[in-house]
């Protein structure tokens, strides 16, 4: 436990700074949480959602080991929120479709499943039948599948609100639309936020803000994430509930249902900085890709269109931890997989505030990165 009134400040109200703030204070914490903006309005609500550790292939043991912790940590964890908030939010975990249009792509998926179930992971090889009993939306130049059990998808838009609204149960402060948030840090350690508002004193300053984590005024340089923005563009359609039954990726693509009769269609991966508009090259990419799997899709609405920005790291983990300020802590660089690393993150910073035992994190450190973070900032830029 915490003693009680430790004070933490957390710049971003994304589900990563929600998250930590709930955990915070749950465990006896004094937090307030900073947003320029409303609560978990940028990459958490841009995110498809997709809690899919096996099926992105993540090569990155390390980082693999992370993602599978979150995907066990993610009911109790969205009962929790639904506990404190009392708001509902879609979980479902049946399995994703991860479907192959070639032979090439059926022998990868083949080579996949050997490796999954030496791991111990359950998952099927579908052949072109099952495959279509499975996902009848496919075309019927599908080849076959692997169905990985125990992934899917948290609707991660009402997870943030939910989120939000257990944060305020809970006791958190959540400042929205802030303006002029900059950190205070003097030669050894943060002092606390300021805003427009005025100066908050904390013991610990979480930073977690995601693609901007890099650059908030007031960050010393040597604390700097070398995160950058990888943009990542969506669409989604108006389809009969059940016609997409399960998340599912195809070459290009990832389809991913929600109860209320959306398909969200997801993503493209740009490095074009701070730039979140929506292109007629990536939506036409995106419809190409889903209507080249699913051609029945080309009858239904465009509903919404969207574009978000990921934070990228140079080694596509997340940057977990201390910098060289004493209680200036880093919760950002989650890149492809901030939805899902939500839990694992939440507890492990909340165990790093309480212990100063930075062993657990080590292999997510700033401190990974070498002496000047910078350079790697530069190898990651645009
Ligand atoms: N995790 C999927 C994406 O970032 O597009």
């Amino acid at each position: 436990m915490l003693r009680s009134g430790a004070d933490v400040a957390i710049v971003g109200a994304g589900l990563i700074g929600l998250a930590t703030a709930l955990e915070l204070a749950q465990r006896g914490a004094q937090v307030r949480v900073f947003d320029r903006a409303e609560p978990a309005r940028a990459a958490s609500w841009a995110g498809a959602g997709m809690l899919a550790p096996y099926t992105e292939r993540i090569e990155d043991r390390a980082l693999l080991a992370l993602c599978a912790r979150s995907l066990d940590a993610y009911p109790a964890f969205v009962e929790r929120v639904v506990h404190a908030s009392g708001f509902d939010v879609e979980l479902s975990l049946d399995g994703i479709v991860n479907a192959a249009f070639d032979d090439a792509k059926m022998l990868a998926l083949r080579e996949h499943a050997a490796e999954l179930a030496a791991a111990g992971i359950s998952a099927d090889l579908l052949d072109r039948n099952a495959t279509l009993a499975a996902q009848p939306a496919l075309g019927r130049n599908v080849v076959g599948a692997l169905v990985v059990r125990g992934e899917g998808y948290v609707d991660n838009r009402r997870l943030g609100r939910a989120l939000a609204a257990a944060c305020e149960t809970s006791g958190v402060t959540i400042v929205r639309d802030a303006r002029e948030v900059a950190l205070e840090c003097d030669a050894r350690r943060a002092l606390g936020v300021r805003s427009e508002r005025g100066f908050t004193p904390a013991s610990t300053v979480i930073v977690a803000a995601g693609a901007w984590s890099g650059s908030l005024p007031g960050l010393p340089e040597d604390c700097a994430p070398p995160v950058v923005p990888i943009k990542g563009q969506m669409l989604s359609l108006a389809i009969p509930r059940g016609f997409v039954r399960r998340t599912t990726w195809v070459p290009g693509a990832y389809l991913v249902p929600r109860e209320d009769g959306r398909l969200l269609i997801g993503a493209t991966a740009e490095r074009v900085g701070f730039d979140e508009r929506v292109t007629a090259s990536g939506v036409r990419r995106l419809l190409d890709a889903a209507l080249a799997a699913a051609p029945s899709l080309g009858d239904f609405s465009i509903t919404e269109t969207w574009a978000g920005l990921r934070p990228g790291s140079p080694d596509e983990r997340p940057i977990l931890g201390a910098t060289p300020r004493a209680g200036l802590v880093l919760a950002t660089g989650h890149y492809r997989n901030g939805i899902l690393l939500t839990p694992v993150t939440a507890t492990l910073l909340a165990d790093f505030v309480a212990t100063g035992d930075a062993a657990p994190l080590a292999a997510f450190s700033l401190a990974r990165f070498g002496k000047d973070a910078r350079v790697a900032a530069r190898m990651n830029e645009v």
